[in-house]
């Protein structure tokens, strides 16, 4: 049962991939099953049918408007923090704010939500060891226009509909100001956050995390981009200015009145789905843009946005990758890719060279079709950027000494096999703290994943390293908790041999990573970066212990 609904799931997934939505899913009032051949269910997590008839992005005139770049965002003014007496410190005002605007020349608007009323929201910009202080602001409208599931902990009928709360993923931040996803506040309502940026350069990003409804507010379009630059890395002579650009990838399902549709399970009581897979892959917000380019090198900040989604990435005219730069910022040295695969919530430095081919449009391909198109025109100016052969040294952690957590990632189905939650070790968001590392302390912590899907694992506060994937007996596992492998460990590839904050665990594999604790003590969290699943019981808190 559990194969079968995941595979119609997955099938409905990947024709959606390719822009036929509107031809293969069923009429309105048609049972999605009934479609798909499978036994009918009196179980709730199936996957309905829209009762909005949604765009066919295959049918849209590819190309017809330019990449949006979000503006970058200024403070306005100096502020101190009760937490830092006497300092002054430069502070951003972001404000949550509904807003429409076009996906696609010959769509309607959208009504959106976004940090500043854009998605993606401004991108903050700051230099490493400069604090800085934001606050978010929340002028969101009283009512949600997503498919709220009042039955998942944390979003309870008796809690207000729209709540929000903006974690910067990546930073390394006091727990005050990280976001704690209990810690939302309603419209008409703010926080004010300190963020130390004592970390190196990576591409971060800011995103809501309000407790059951993160895969909402993300999905209505509450996300931005944060940069920590440094001195080293503006040292390497990196395509910079306008020749480095943020990318941010999500998938989105529109209605023709384009609105957006979030998929919803048949239960109008319970109508959170265990994944969300839209047809339309939008570029920084936009539906197949394009951008005119020079022909030189580019450095392109990929970050995928999306609820579920994962995105394998190529260019077309034989061009590949040279990713610099991961989660957690610069890779010891570049590696050529021809292919980049983004999970939620992971990031790709690359650069990309453009010379020779001024009249030339070179589209970058999701899955074989094209999502951005960059036209190049020699406007005559010299490429004095630099592709340098070593990037940084990334000094692998020490884990002879290291505690190792093993952690299973599982879910629990009902008789029929529907998911009705995710699960980190067993264990329930309200359960106890089990995690409790030191300040200071280097522990390993083992996924292993007892599911049939690949979860992005993402731990707050810290950078971490991958050490291997490795395949073992889900029998032995079962009958006893034994851990048998079944395979030789698999090195990381040298795309992931940099600092991550998000990893990729594979399901049969135990995936081991070796993280340093670094940061004050206090309560954070780690979880499946799958929305739907972080939403529903994937996510934990951790306590860091004093030093
Ligand atoms: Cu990208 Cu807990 O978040
Ligand atoms: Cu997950």
């Amino acid at each position: 049962m559990s194969r079968s609904r995941r595979d119609f799931l997955r099938a409905a997934g990947s024709l959606l991939g390719v822009g036929l939505l509107a031809d293969v899913l069923p009429a309105p009032g048609m049972a999605a099953d009934a479609m798909a051949g499978m036994p009918m269910r009196t179980t709730a997590a199936r996957l309905a049918a829209p009762n909005v008839p949604l765009v066919n992005p295959a049918a849209l005139a590819p190309f017809v408007d330019t990449l949006p770049l979000p503006a970058r965002a200024r403070p306005v003014g100096r502020r101190g923090h009760p937490a830092w007496p006497g300092r002054l410190l430069p502070c951003y005002r972001m404000e949550m704010r509904a807003f429409a605007a076009r996906l696609h020349r010959d769509l309607a608007p959208t009504p959106q939500w976004g940090y500043a009323g854009s998605s993606p929201g401004p991108t903050i910009e700051v230099e490493r060891d400069e604090a800085v202080l934001v606050e978010w602001a929340n002028a969101l409208p009283s009512r949600h226009f997503l498919p709220i599931d009042h039955t998942i902990h944390g979003a309870e009928r008796d809690r207000p509909e729209v709540r929000a709360v903006t974690h910067v993923h990546g930073a390394r931040v006091p727990a005050d100001s990280d976001g704690w996803p209990e810690d939302w506040y309603v419209p008409g309502r703010s926080a004010l956050s300190r963020y130390p940026n004592a970390q190196d350069a990576a591409t971060l990003w800011y995103h809501d995390h309000a407790m059951g409804i993160t895969r909402l507010n993300i999905y209505a379009g509450l996300y931005g981009a944060w940069l920590v630059r440094d001195a080293q890395e503006r040292a390497l002579g990196l395509p910079s200015g306008e020749y480095e650009l943020p990318l941010f990838l999500c998938d989105r399902l529109i209605g023709r009145d384009g609105r957006l549709y979030y998929p919803v399970s048949d239960d109008p009581a319970a109508p959170w789905v265990m994944q969300c897979q839209g047809n339309a892959v939008l570029c920084n917000g936009k539906l197949f843009p394009y951008l005119d380019v020079e022909p030189r090198r580019y450095r392109l900040r990929l970050l995928n946005a999306a609820n579920s989604s994962f995105f394998e990435l190529a260019l077309t005219h034989g061009l590949a990758f040279r990713q610099i730069g991961s989660d957690q910022g610069l890779l010891p040295a570049p590696v050529e890719r021809s292919r980049i695969t983004l999970y939620p919530a992971e990031r790709a430095d690359a650069v990309v060279d453009f010379a020779g081919l001024a009249g030339q449009r070179v589209q970058l391909q999701l899955h074989g079709g094209g999502i951005l198109e960059f036209r190049v025109r020699d406007r005559g100016r010299r490429d004095d950027s630099v592709l340098p052969a070593q990037l940084r040294p990334v000094p692998r952690l020490d884990v002879a000494a290291a505690r190792d957590r093993m952690l299973s990632l599982g879910e629990v189905d009902d008789a029929g096999g529907n998911a009705l939650r995710m699960l980190l070790d067993g264990k329930r968001w309200s359960d106890p703290v089990s995690e409790r590392p030191r300040a200071g302390a280097v522990e390993t912590w083992s996924f292993v994943n007892l599911s049939g899907d690949a979860h992005p694992v993402h731990l707050h506060l810290v950078r971490f390293q991958v050490l291997e994937r490795r395949p073992f007996d889900l029998f032995a596992w079962n009958a006893r908790r034994e851990l048998k492998y079944t395979g030789p460990a698999q090195l990381p590839p040298p795309h992931e041999a940099g600092w991550k904050d998000t990893v990729r665990a594979d399901p049969g594999m135990v995936t081991r990573i070796a993280v340093r604790f670094e940061g004050e003590p206090g309560r954070y969290v780690w979880h499946c970066h799958l929305l739907e699943h972080e939403d529903n019981e994937m996510m934990r808190p951790y306590e860091l212990l004093p030093a």
